[in-house]
This record gives structure tokens, C-alpha cells and sequence, in this order.
């Protein structure tokens, strides 16, 4: 098995380590800058005899692009390339720049591994996720983009803590855009199958509510560290694991709405976060929330900004 891994920063790095540490298959890492990917790729190799895992890594800098050959054969693409927001900058504010760079990246996976399942990872990652689609023309159930993965982490990791049981027993997702409009859907929310909202008050739900909307920003504003990857990378590991392994994890991601799926949630051919079933093909099943008047209010200011992006991506 093969996974490729598209920009070596932060994120694509941290990723790399996560997956090498699985073991469930040797990895290709590509960046522009020279000798980035491949500095990461041995560093990382390096650890291997310590925890015994047998994958091999390698880096690849794309300023030639014939490098991307080196995709060929790849079970799963993250594609994490781009600008990452700066204190201060929202996720929307990366836009143009990034979409530029999808239909290079898109493009050369066209050529050399359109059967791969892409990972869109790069923010704003719904809108990255559908100029990628655009660029490389792959059928889009085999895109998947990174946001209620991680979102939903957050989420979780602050109930747990608000509650004082095991994070292992919170079962909660964010959905919608991974941007300020997401949706943290309390409704479906529990502990162990008890609803949380008989368990927090309405007041301290609101406050979880906020912070993980701006989880990302806290990290971003608050602390020295730039912008996170560590959640993050572990937020796409078990994405692309389920993949490789055929896992049928069912987690919230950005996928594209058609048909039915669209009626429910009144947008079509865009990429948006909802529970979706993940295996060997990608999005093999996306399940139907039901919303409340509430829900459905906060649910449709997320699929505006996720339309209005898009546009931009369209031109
Ligand atoms: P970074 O700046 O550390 O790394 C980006 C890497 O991409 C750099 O090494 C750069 O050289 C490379 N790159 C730029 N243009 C490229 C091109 N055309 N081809 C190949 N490589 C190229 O940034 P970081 O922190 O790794 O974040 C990466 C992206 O992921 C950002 O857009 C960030 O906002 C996004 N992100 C998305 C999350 C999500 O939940 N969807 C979570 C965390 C980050």
C-alpha cells in the first residue's frame, strides 16, 4: 500500500510521522521547496527501528514537476500544500492563493494517479476539496476533505474535560464548513448514550459551542506554537487509515452533496461537512441528519459561505 502526502510543512510532516508510526504503508512526500520532503522523509525513517515499523518514506521536490510521477500507484493523496492562516487571519483570507495551487496540484494528479482517494486538507479545506475536483476531474466520492474530523476532536476533547469522564465515552461531531460557521450538533451529542444536554447546562454547552468553533483560532491567537497541526495530523491519520484498511469509519468530513443528500441539506454540488462512511472508495455512504428549526438556521449560514467560496474557485 501506498499513501503520497503533498507538502511537507507542518501539517504534511506531522501526518507522516502519525502514519509511519501505523505502519500500514510506505509513504511518498513531495514539496516545492528543495530539500524539505526529503530531509522529513529520512528523519522520520530514521525512527524506525525503535518502534519496528517497516514503511518505507521518501521525499520529492516538485520545482520539476515530472517528480509527481513518484504519486504513481497511490492508495491515498493528503494534499496539505499552500499558505497556512498567520495570527489574525481567517481561513477564507488564504483563499485565492490556495486555489491557484489545487489546480497545479489537481492537475498532476490527473496525469499520474487519478485512481487515488484524495484527502483535501488545505484551508479553506471544503472549498480546497472542490477546486481539486475541478482541477483533476476525479469522480467526487473519492475526495474527501479535513475539517469535522478534527473540529469534532476538539469538540469532544472539551466535553470530556467539562464532564470529567474518559474522552473515549463522548461521542459528539462538528458539521458544515470547516470555517467560523461550523456546526457543533449538540443534538446527537451523548456520553455513553446519555444526551449531553441533560448533562451541561445550557450556558456551558454555548461556551463548548464557541470554543470549538474558534478551537483552531485559540491555538492560532493565544499561543507561540503558528498555527496547530499535531490534532490535526491525527484528525487525517484515522481518515486515510480507514481508507487503507477499509475501516468503514463513519466521521464527519467534507463531501460532496448530489441527489438526495442534497435535498436534505439544501445544498448541491458543493463539499461540506457531514457523517459520511469512509473505506477503500472513499465516501461509501453519507448519512441524512434531521434538523431542528434551530439547527437548520445555523446549518444554512454555513452552506452560504461555503457557496460563496466556491465561486471563487469556479472562475
Ligand atoms: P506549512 O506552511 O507548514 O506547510 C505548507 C507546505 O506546503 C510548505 O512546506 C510549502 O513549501 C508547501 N507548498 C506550498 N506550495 C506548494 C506547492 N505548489 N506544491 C507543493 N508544496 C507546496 O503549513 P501547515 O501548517 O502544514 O498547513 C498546511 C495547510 O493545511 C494550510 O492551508 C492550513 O491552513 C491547512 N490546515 C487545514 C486544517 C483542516 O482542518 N482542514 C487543519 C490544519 C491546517
Amino acid at each position: 500500500k501506498k499513501i503520497s502526502i503533498i507538502g511537507a510543512g507542518a501539517v504534511g510532516a506531522s501526518v507522516a510521522q502519525v502514519l509511519a508510526i501505523k505502519n500500514i504503508a510506505d509513504i511518498s512526500i513531495f514539496d516545492i521547496v528543495e530539500g524539505v520532503a526529503e530531509g522529513k522523509a529520512l528523519d522520520i525513517q530514521e525512527g524506525a527501528p525503535h518502534f519496528g515499523f517497516d514503511c518505507k518514506l521518501q521525499g520529492f521536490c516538485t520545482q520539476d514537476p515530472k517528480e509527481y510521477a513518484n504519486l504513481k500507484g497511490s492508495d491515498v493523496i493528503v494534499v496539505t500544500a499552500g499558505l497556512a492562516r498567520r495570527p489574525g487571519m481567517s481561513r477564507d483570507d488564504l483563499l485565492v492563493k490556495n486555489i491557484g495551487i489545487m489546480k497545479d496540484v489537481g492537475e498532476q494528479i490527473k496525469k499520474y494517479s487519478p485512481d487515488s482517494i484524495i484527502v483535501a486538507v488545505t484551508n479553506p479545506a471544503d472549498i480546497m476539496a472542490y477546486a481539486l475536483q475541478k482541477a483533476s476531474g476525479i469522480s467526487p466520492e473519492r475526495i474527501i476533505g479535513l475539517g469535522g474530523s478534527l473540529d469534532s476532536s476538539r469538540f469532544r476533547t472539551f466535553l470530556a474535560e467539562a464532564l470529567n469522564v474518559s474522552v473515549r465515552d463522548v461521542n459528539a461531531f462538528v458539521i458544515g464548513g470547516h470555517g467560523d460557521d461550523m456546526v457543533p450538533f449538540i443534538h446527537y451529542s451523548s456520553v455513553s448514550g446519555i444526551p449531553i444536554s441533560d448533562l451541561l447546562s445550557e450556558e456551558k454547552i454555548q461556551e463548548i459551542i464557541k470554543r470549538t468553533r474558534f478551537g483552531g483560532g485559540e491555538i492560532l491567537n493565544l499561543y507561540k506554537t503558528g498555527t496547530a497541526f499535531y490534532a490535526p495530523s491525527i484528525s487525517i491519520s484515522v481518515m486515510v487509515e480507514s481508507v487503507v484498511n477499509d475501516q468503514h469509519r463513519v466521521i464527519p468530513c467534507a463531501a460532496y452533496l448530489t441527489g438526495k443528500h442534497a435535498e436534505n441539506y439544501k445544498v448541491s454540488n458543493a463539499f461540506i461537512g457531514v457523517p459520511i462512511k469512509i473505506g477503500k472508495n472513499g465516501v461509501e455512504e453519507i448519512y441524512d441528519l434531521k434538523f431542528s428549526e434551530a439547527d437548520a438556521k445555523e446549518w444554512m449560514k454555513s452552506v452560504e459561505s461555503v457557496k460563496k467560496n466556491n465561486k471563487l474557485a469556479d472562475d
